[in-house]
């Protein structure tokens, strides 16, 4: 039956990604949805299990760098309305996993409800965050999580509640296919004070972080009581180039994609900041921005 019968109108073949990635590089998806609704999207993945077509879940595309050449099978993306719907109700916020984290975050703190403006500025979408327990300092989107709503690979909704998630820092038990919704548990507060929270943690994540430029969040995860970025800078990496590929000047574990840059310039720019932080520093960097 392939891929794209019954799907004509939101299925599309040779979709370039890059834009639709923070960092703007790499091939086309072989095939790329955007469903309308939870119902299409289940009748799609169960099609892709049939076919025996790999598929990828795409947030906002902040956190992946897509290989040059492309990638195989397909790209779903939940852009659509349906499942980007936020709910508030007393102290509980239920969200879609399509849509964006920061209106997640502002939602709740126009509520009055404390938690997790401290994740202001994390790009993505909710399921992206959940995917993998996006955090900062101040704590991670785990911590809140009560309940979600996933569909595994082979196209079966399950409600997973508290006491089966398990959130570790940048790692989640919530690894099925799709995050369809989640629930979160916050406090209430002063709305008025939780804006002026949630701008000062803005504040200090833009000066901290190089916000704006063409990249995706850390590249490389924290080693236990260490920060990579520090590690990367002593290791003298700051502003190391590979063809358009830069570690930041303004932050060593964010690599900027400079006009003329492709994957393969990050991807080499990866390798070499790790081998350089083992051989300097004696320190093993695991990554963080997923390959796609
Ligand atoms: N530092 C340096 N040089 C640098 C970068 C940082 O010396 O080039 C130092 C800073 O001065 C500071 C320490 O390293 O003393 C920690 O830096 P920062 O506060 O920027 O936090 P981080 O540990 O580098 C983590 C998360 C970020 C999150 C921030 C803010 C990871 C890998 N990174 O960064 O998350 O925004 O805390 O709380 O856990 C992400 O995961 O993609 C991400 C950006």
């Amino acid at each position: 039956m392939g891929l794209t019968t019954g799907f004509e109108t939101v299925v599309r073949q040779g979709e370039p990604l890059a834009m639709h990635t923070w960092f703007q590089l790499g091939g086309p998806a072989e095939y790329f949805a955007e469903p309308e609704d939870a119902d299409q999207l289940i009748a799609l993945v169960r099609r892709c299990r049939q076919e025996g077509a790999a598929v990828r879940l795409l947030g906002q595309g902040s956190n992946v760098l897509v290989r040059d050449e492309g990638v195989p099978g397909m790209v779903i993306r939940l852009s659509a309305a349906a499942f980007g719907k936020i709910q508030v109700a007393g102290p509980t916020v239920v969200a879609g996993g399509g849509a964006p984290l920061g209106r997640v975050i502002t939602t709740a703190v126009h509520q009055g409800l404390a938690g997790l403006e401290t994740l202001i500025g994390i790009p993505g979408t909710l399921g992206g965050a959940l995917h993998g327990n996006a955090g900062t300092h101040g704590g991670d989107v785990g911590q809140w999580t009560v309940r979600a709503t996933v569909i595994s690979a082979s196209g079966e909704v399950a409600q997973r509640d508290r006491d089966e998630l398990d959130f570790g820092y940048r790692q989640s038990s919530l690894d099925e296919l799709v995050i369809l919704e989640a629930a979160f548990q916050l406090e209430e507060d002063d709305p008025r004070e939780l804006a002026k929270r949630m701008q000062k943690h803005w504040i200090a994540r833009k000066a901290a972080q190089p916000m704006g430029h063409q990249c995706a969040g850390c590249v490389f995860k924290n080693p236990r009581g260490a920060s990579a970025g520090e590690l990367i800078e002593e290791a003298g990496l700051k502003l190391t180039r590979i063809g358009g590929a830069v570690v930041s000047d303004r932050h060593a574990n964010f690599i900027v994609a400079e006009p003329e840059c492709t994957s393969q310039d990050v991807l080499r720019l990866i390798d070499l900041i790790r081998s350089q932080v083992h051989d300097r520093l004696g320190v093993e960097l695991e990554r963080e921005l997923e390959i796609w």
